[in-house]
């Protein structure tokens, strides 16, 4: 067994990297990051995969943002607090909101290019998604994420003041002084050079989790495989709180195809006039709201396991076959060519599409400026809750909140930069009372086990008995899973199963907390919203908090 808590202390050893700033997620939040800050800092980057695998890549409808004339801020940040249920921080979607045409023309200055169109104001196509009372999306085509994400990486390789290390897994952060009252801050991290399979030692003045979200902890997610919720649990076990984790959005519409692996029907689909209807063809989403097809996400997405529940349907049907053909090729070109390799023309028939978990509401806790509880570690992006997204994301506003974030984070760090000393000299990882695993078994099981009990407990629809069931399983598998993480060499499935069970145990306690229903979380047991949790975040503190290092208002 070994202890791998870890104190400052005199010891002196080799640094494998040492930076200014240390990110880790190259992502929308973190590649914003490391372009909005000045070439005189030197930015070190890692990602768990390659550079462009994570959400953003995946990206599709587009990023809201207030660019038409006859739309108005007022309106972008109503919307956005209805789709919230009462649940958003007003000031942090004010921020957002007004910063959102900056960040865009932000984006342009990169060389993002969206598609074009006939809006007055802009110039630009804009879409509309569930919850927006305006066409506010900007996009390009059906592929947003993908223009947004190579443009940034472009952008990102051309900087000589940027070091980026693909397939590096962050195993743990580096705490400093983590037992004197009011001295905790981060260091960096330890990472898994997963070509090596050796753990290196990054240190940096500041540290910045830019990890995305947590769905993979669903059986059935939209995201790729990178969503671990890493930096969440990694934040968490550092003495970071964490908030609103059981607010995890089901995006409505995925390919429901036996060969499809977490394949998107963009919401823009629906904007576009696209109908959900039942296998028999009846379209149903007018008798749950009166936005029918575009109401917010949570109410769509219970409708739909309402009806395959009722029906005992393998899935629902969405149909844009009435639009013309040349409207749909020209507007969703890559929905289109996707479900064509299915053998799905959807210019002549509709979609078979099932609900996944798709984006996490929650997260590590940061102020206005995107630090944490620790001092010199930040947060944003999905791994963040900054309370924009409430109890409920509206479509679109998460890249918008990756971008305005990493310009607050940027802001903030070079504020802080030149009264923040370079970190003390830290061990490094300790790997000798460690044998390699002779029982890998015990992480693939353990990893297919975990999804499908969150799949089927702490799903679209809850209740106290299934929660209850999903708690206790829980607790085995951390033992289980604490056991193995001590006694073998770390690699990355097990790495991210040990981030899993972390992330899926802080959603159950949430959920468990909230004895309400009120917008993503839906219980049978309090099936309507209790008054007296409005504005009532649900905060997560670990039993290493230390108040004394909150930072506090410059
Ligand atoms: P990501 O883009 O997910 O990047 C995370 C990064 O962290 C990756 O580089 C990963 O390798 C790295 N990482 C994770 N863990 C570790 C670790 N332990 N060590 C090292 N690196 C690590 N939002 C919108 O606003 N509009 C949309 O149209 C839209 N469409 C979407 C469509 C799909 C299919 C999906 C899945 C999401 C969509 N979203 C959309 C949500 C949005 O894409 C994400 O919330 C956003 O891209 C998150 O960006 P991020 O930078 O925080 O994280
Ligand atoms: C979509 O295109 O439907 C996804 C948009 C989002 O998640 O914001």
């Amino acid at each position: 067994m070994r202890d791998r808590a870890w104190q400052a202390d005199p010891m002196t050893t080799d640094h494998d990297h040492r930076y200014d700033v240390l990110i880790i997620g190259s992502g929308a939040a973190g590649l914003s990051l490391a372009l909005r800050l000045p070439t005189s800092i030197r930015v070190g980057i890692i990602a768990k995969s390659r550079l462009s695998e994570g959400n953003t890549y995946y990206a599709q409808g587009g990023i809201s943002a207030v660019l038409d004339e006859s739309d108005s801020l007022d309106a972008h940040i109503a919307d956005t607090l209805d789709a919230g249920a009462g649940l958003c921080d007003e000031a942090t979607v004010a921020l957002v909101v007004n910063k959102g045409p900056e960040n865009i023309q932000w984006l342009l200055d990169e060389g993002v290019s969206f598609t074009r169109g006939r809006d007055p104001g802009s110039g630009y196509h804009l879409t509309r998604e569930g919850g927006h009372s305006h066409r506010r999306v900007v996009h390009a085509a059906d592929a947003t994420g993908k223009a947004v994400e190579t443009t940034l990486e472009q952008q990102v390789m051309a900087r000589d003041n940027v070091s980026l290390f693909e397939n590096h897994n962050a195993v743990d952060l580096i705490i400093g002084d983590r037992d004197r009252p009011g001295d905790k801050h981060c260091l960096g991290a330890y990472v898994l050079n997963k070509a090596s399979g050796h753990v290196e030692t990054f240190t940096a003045r500041f540290t910045v989790l830019a990890t995305g979200g947590a769905s993979k902890v669903y059986l059935y997610t939209s995201n790729p495989d990178v969503s671990t919720g890493d930096g969440i649990a990694m934040a968490w076990r550092a003495g970071a709180r964490v908030a609103n984790m059981e607010f995890i959005q089901f995006h409505p519409t995925c390919l429901y195809h036996p060969h499809a692996k977490s394949f998107l029907i963009s919401e823009a689909l629906r904007g576009e006039g696209g109908r959900l209807l039942l296998p028999d063809g009846t379209r149903f989403m007018p008798a749950f709201d009166q936005r029918a097809e575009l109401a917010p996400r949570d109410i769509v997405a219970r409708a739909i396991d309402h009806e395959m529940k009722r029906l005992g349907a393998d899935c629902v049907y969405l149909d844009i076959s009435h639009k013309p053909a040349e409207f749909i090729r020209e507007h969703f070109p890559t929905i289109h060519a996707k479900c064509l390799e299915f053998g799905i023309d959807i210019t002549r028939e509709p979609i078979p599409v099932v609900p996944a978990a798709h984006y996490t509401c929650g997260g590590v806790m940061t102020d206005r400026n995107a630090r944490t509880d620790i001092p010199r570690l930040f947060a944003i992006g999905e791994t963040a809750y900054t309370g924009l997204h409430g109890a409920n994301r509206m479509a679109s506003n998460s890249l918008l909140e990756c971008l305005v974030f990493a310009q607050q984070a940027a802001q903030e760090i070079q504020r802080e930069l030149p009264t923040t000393p370079a970190p003390e000299e830290v061990p490094d990882w300790d790997e000798s009372r460690v044998t390699n695993s002779d029982e890998e078994v015990v992480v693939a099981h353990n990893w297919e086990e975990l999804r499908r009990f969150m799949w089927d407990y702490v799903g679209i629809v809850r209740s106290n008995k299934r929660l209850e069931r999903a708690k206790r399983r829980i607790v085995l598998l951390k033992q289980e899973i604490r056991d193995y993480y001590s006694n073998f060499r770390v690699h990355n499935d097990l790495l991210e199963l040990r981030n899993l069970v972390e992330v899926a145990g802080l959603i159950i306690r949430s959920a468990r907390h909230r004895r309400e229903s009120r917008g993503l979380h839906y219980t049978l047991d309090f099936p309507r919203r209790d008054d007296r949790f409005q504005r009532q975040p649900t905060v997560l503190m670990p039993d290493n908090f230390d108040p004394a290092s909150v930072p506090t208002d410059p």
